[in-house]
Protein backbone atom coordinates (compact mmCIF):
# COMPACT_ATOMS: atom_id res chain seq x y z
CA UNK A 1 0.00 0.00 0.00
CA UNK A 2 1.25 3.72 -1.10
CA UNK A 3 0.82 6.17 2.18
CA UNK A 4 1.12 10.01 1.37
CA UNK A 5 1.56 12.53 3.88
CA UNK A 6 0.69 16.10 3.75
CA UNK A 7 3.52 17.35 2.08
CA UNK A 8 2.55 15.88 -0.96
CA UNK A 9 2.04 17.54 -4.31
CA UNK A 10 -1.62 16.85 -5.36
CA UNK A 11 -4.83 15.57 -3.89
CA UNK A 12 -4.93 14.20 -0.56
CA UNK A 13 -7.16 13.90 2.80
CA UNK A 14 -8.00 17.08 3.91
CA UNK A 15 -7.07 16.08 7.65
CA UNK A 16 -4.03 14.60 6.49
CA UNK A 17 -0.65 13.66 8.30
CA UNK A 18 2.75 14.17 8.05
CA UNK A 19 5.14 11.75 6.26
CA UNK A 20 7.93 10.96 8.98
CA UNK A 21 5.51 10.18 11.75
CA UNK A 22 3.17 8.57 9.94
CA UNK A 23 5.00 6.44 7.55
CA UNK A 24 6.22 4.11 10.93
CA UNK A 25 2.63 3.99 12.27
CA UNK A 26 1.21 2.85 8.97
CA UNK A 27 4.19 0.23 8.92
CA UNK A 28 4.00 -1.30 11.96
CA UNK A 29 -0.08 -1.63 11.45
CA UNK A 30 0.00 -2.47 8.04
CA UNK A 31 2.78 -5.59 8.43
CA UNK A 32 3.23 -8.09 6.68
CA UNK A 33 1.80 -5.47 4.32
CA UNK A 34 4.49 -3.54 2.25
CA UNK A 35 4.12 0.24 1.95
CA UNK A 36 5.44 2.60 0.35
CA UNK A 37 6.06 6.24 1.35
CA UNK A 38 4.71 9.39 -0.77
CA UNK A 39 4.87 13.18 0.31
CA UNK A 40 8.12 15.11 0.16
CA UNK A 41 10.50 12.63 -1.29
CA UNK A 42 12.32 14.41 -4.15
CA UNK A 43 16.09 12.88 -3.76
CA UNK A 44 17.59 10.14 -3.04
CA UNK A 45 18.12 11.21 1.08
CA UNK A 46 14.05 11.61 1.12
CA UNK A 47 14.14 7.16 -0.08
CA UNK A 48 16.81 6.59 1.89
CA UNK A 49 14.69 8.00 4.89
CA UNK A 50 11.07 6.24 3.27
CA UNK A 51 13.42 2.97 4.17
CA UNK A 52 15.06 4.04 7.32
CA UNK A 53 11.27 4.15 8.32
CA UNK A 54 10.56 0.55 7.40
CA UNK A 55 8.83 1.36 3.74
CA UNK A 56 10.02 -1.09 1.34
CA UNK A 57 10.34 2.36 -0.90
CA UNK A 58 8.95 5.58 -2.33
CA UNK A 59 6.17 7.02 -4.19
CA UNK A 60 7.12 10.16 -6.19
CA UNK A 61 4.95 12.90 -7.63
CA UNK A 62 6.39 15.97 -7.61
CA UNK A 63 9.68 15.49 -8.99
CA UNK A 64 8.77 13.29 -12.02
CA UNK A 65 6.98 16.55 -13.40
CA UNK A 66 10.42 17.77 -13.91
CA UNK A 67 11.52 15.27 -16.55
CA UNK A 68 11.80 14.88 -20.16
CA UNK A 69 8.95 12.68 -20.62
CA UNK A 70 7.04 14.52 -18.15
CA UNK A 71 3.31 14.97 -19.78
CA UNK A 72 3.26 18.98 -18.75
CA UNK A 73 3.07 21.85 -20.11
CA UNK A 74 6.70 23.67 -19.90
CA UNK A 75 5.34 26.57 -17.72
CA UNK A 76 4.08 23.94 -15.40
CA UNK A 77 7.90 22.54 -15.29
CA UNK A 78 9.38 25.86 -14.82
CA UNK A 79 7.10 27.11 -11.99
CA UNK A 80 8.12 23.96 -10.32
CA UNK A 81 11.74 24.87 -10.88
CA UNK A 82 11.30 28.23 -9.74
CA UNK A 83 8.41 27.47 -6.43
CA UNK A 84 9.77 26.81 -2.95
CA UNK A 85 8.12 25.04 -0.59
CA UNK A 86 6.56 27.91 1.36
CA UNK A 87 5.04 28.63 -1.63
CA UNK A 88 2.88 25.42 -1.71
CA UNK A 89 -0.38 25.40 -0.12
CA UNK A 90 -3.23 22.96 0.64
CA UNK A 91 -6.58 24.31 -0.66
CA UNK A 92 -9.84 23.36 -2.94
CA UNK A 93 -9.74 26.86 -4.64
CA UNK A 94 -8.98 26.05 -7.85
CA UNK A 95 -11.06 22.63 -7.84
CA UNK A 96 -13.92 24.56 -7.05
CA UNK A 97 -13.90 27.42 -9.24
CA UNK A 98 -13.37 24.56 -12.07
CA UNK A 99 -15.80 22.70 -10.76
CA UNK A 100 -14.03 19.25 -10.18
CA UNK A 101 -15.78 16.03 -9.46
CA UNK A 102 -13.83 15.82 -6.01
CA UNK A 103 -15.40 16.00 -3.17
CA UNK A 104 -13.93 19.21 -1.60
CA UNK A 105 -14.96 19.03 1.56
CA UNK A 106 -13.23 15.80 1.87
CA UNK A 107 -10.05 16.45 0.06
CA UNK A 108 -7.83 19.21 -0.59
CA UNK A 109 -4.55 19.83 -3.31
CA UNK A 110 -0.85 21.17 -2.43
CA UNK A 111 -0.70 23.81 -5.01
CA UNK A 112 1.87 26.30 -6.28
CA UNK A 113 -0.04 30.19 -4.99
CA UNK A 114 -1.89 31.79 -7.33
CA UNK A 115 -3.84 34.90 -7.19
CA UNK A 116 -7.35 33.35 -7.09
CA UNK A 117 -5.98 31.56 -4.11
CA UNK A 118 -4.62 34.73 -2.48
CA UNK A 119 -8.56 36.38 -2.96
CA UNK A 120 -9.99 32.75 -1.30
CA UNK A 121 -7.55 31.53 1.39
CA UNK A 122 -9.76 30.70 4.04
CA UNK A 123 -13.13 31.25 2.20
CA UNK A 124 -13.37 28.16 0.53
CA UNK A 125 -17.29 27.36 1.17
CA UNK A 126 -17.79 31.38 0.33
CA UNK A 127 -16.09 30.94 -3.07
CA UNK A 128 -18.55 27.97 -3.89
CA UNK A 129 -21.49 29.76 -3.23
CA UNK A 130 -20.28 32.95 -5.47
CA UNK A 131 -20.61 31.89 -9.05
CA UNK A 132 -18.69 35.44 -9.87
CA UNK A 133 -15.98 34.05 -7.50
CA UNK A 134 -15.82 31.01 -9.49
CA UNK A 135 -15.73 33.38 -12.93
CA UNK A 136 -13.42 35.73 -11.40
CA UNK A 137 -11.28 32.54 -11.09
CA UNK A 138 -11.20 31.36 -14.92
CA UNK A 139 -11.02 34.47 -15.88
CA UNK A 140 -7.58 34.32 -14.03
CA UNK A 141 -7.26 31.48 -16.24
CA UNK A 142 -8.13 32.61 -19.24
CA UNK A 143 -6.33 35.96 -19.02
CA UNK A 144 -3.06 33.89 -18.26
CA UNK A 145 -2.38 34.75 -14.65
CA UNK A 146 -2.66 31.38 -13.43
CA UNK A 147 -2.10 27.58 -15.69
CA UNK A 148 -5.60 26.32 -16.54
CA UNK A 149 -4.62 23.50 -14.40
CA UNK A 150 -3.58 24.19 -10.72
CA UNK A 151 0.30 23.47 -10.47
CA UNK A 152 0.26 20.25 -8.35
CA UNK A 153 3.38 20.12 -6.47
CA UNK A 154 4.37 19.58 -2.81
CA UNK A 155 6.76 21.00 -0.11
CA UNK A 156 9.78 19.36 -1.42
CA UNK A 157 10.02 21.70 -4.84
CA UNK A 158 13.42 23.12 -3.13
CA UNK A 159 15.03 20.24 -3.85
CA UNK A 160 13.63 19.88 -7.77
CA UNK A 161 16.49 22.39 -10.18
CA UNK A 162 17.44 20.16 -13.06
CA UNK A 163 14.57 18.32 -15.81
CA UNK A 164 16.75 14.76 -16.07
CA UNK A 165 15.36 12.47 -18.16
CA UNK A 166 13.16 9.60 -16.29
CA UNK A 167 15.79 6.75 -16.14
CA UNK A 168 18.43 9.18 -15.07
CA UNK A 169 16.44 10.67 -12.51
CA UNK A 170 15.45 7.10 -10.94
CA UNK A 171 19.41 5.92 -11.58
CA UNK A 172 20.62 9.49 -9.26
CA UNK A 173 17.72 8.71 -6.63
CA UNK A 174 19.03 5.42 -6.45
CA UNK A 175 22.69 6.24 -5.56
CA UNK A 176 21.68 8.82 -3.82
CA UNK A 177 19.57 6.55 -1.27
CA UNK A 178 22.75 4.34 -1.27
CA UNK A 179 25.33 7.12 -0.58
CA UNK A 180 22.61 8.45 1.87
CA UNK A 181 22.20 4.99 3.77
CA UNK A 182 25.98 3.96 3.88
CA UNK A 183 26.76 7.81 5.51
CA UNK A 184 24.36 6.84 8.13
CA UNK A 185 25.71 3.42 8.59
CA UNK A 186 29.01 5.16 9.24
CA UNK A 187 27.36 6.99 11.98
CA UNK A 188 26.69 4.09 14.18
CA UNK A 189 28.75 4.07 17.40
CA UNK A 190 30.10 0.52 16.79
CA UNK A 191 31.94 2.55 13.84
CA UNK A 192 33.68 5.28 15.05
CA UNK A 193 37.27 5.03 15.40
CA UNK A 194 38.65 3.50 18.91
CA UNK A 195 40.34 5.03 21.34
CA UNK A 196 44.27 3.95 21.12
CA UNK A 197 46.57 2.61 24.36
C1 LIG B 1 0.75 16.45 -10.88
C2 LIG B 1 0.23 15.50 -9.84
C3 LIG B 1 -0.98 14.86 -10.05
C4 LIG B 1 -1.48 13.98 -9.08
N1 LIG B 1 -2.68 13.36 -9.29
C5 LIG B 1 -3.16 12.52 -8.36
C6 LIG B 1 -4.42 11.88 -8.55
O1 LIG B 1 -5.10 12.09 -9.56
N2 LIG B 1 -4.88 11.03 -7.59
C7 LIG B 1 -4.15 10.80 -6.44
O2 LIG B 1 -4.59 10.03 -5.59
N3 LIG B 1 -2.96 11.40 -6.23
C8 LIG B 1 -2.45 12.25 -7.17
N4 LIG B 1 -1.24 12.86 -6.95
C9 LIG B 1 -0.48 12.54 -5.72
C10 LIG B 1 0.61 11.49 -6.05
O3 LIG B 1 0.02 10.26 -6.38
C11 LIG B 1 1.57 11.27 -4.88
O4 LIG B 1 0.88 10.75 -3.77
C12 LIG B 1 2.29 12.53 -4.47
O5 LIG B 1 2.69 13.25 -5.60
C13 LIG B 1 3.51 12.19 -3.62
O6 LIG B 1 4.06 13.34 -3.04
P1 LIG B 1 5.20 14.26 -3.74
O7 LIG B 1 4.45 15.05 -4.78
O8 LIG B 1 5.70 15.10 -2.64
O9 LIG B 1 6.20 13.35 -4.35
C14 LIG B 1 -0.76 13.75 -7.89
C15 LIG B 1 0.47 14.41 -7.70
C16 LIG B 1 0.96 15.29 -8.64
C17 LIG B 1 2.27 16.01 -8.36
Amino acid sequence: MALTGTESGGHGARRGRSTLPFVPLVVDLAAPVPVLAAGGIADGRGVAAALALGAVGALIGTRFQVTTEALVDPSVSKAVIEGRGQDTERNSVLDIARGASRPTEKYTARTLGHPCLDRWRGREDESARDSQARQDCRDDVARGAIPPMPVWAGEAVDLITDRPSAADLVTALAAQAEDALARAGRRHPDDRPRAQG
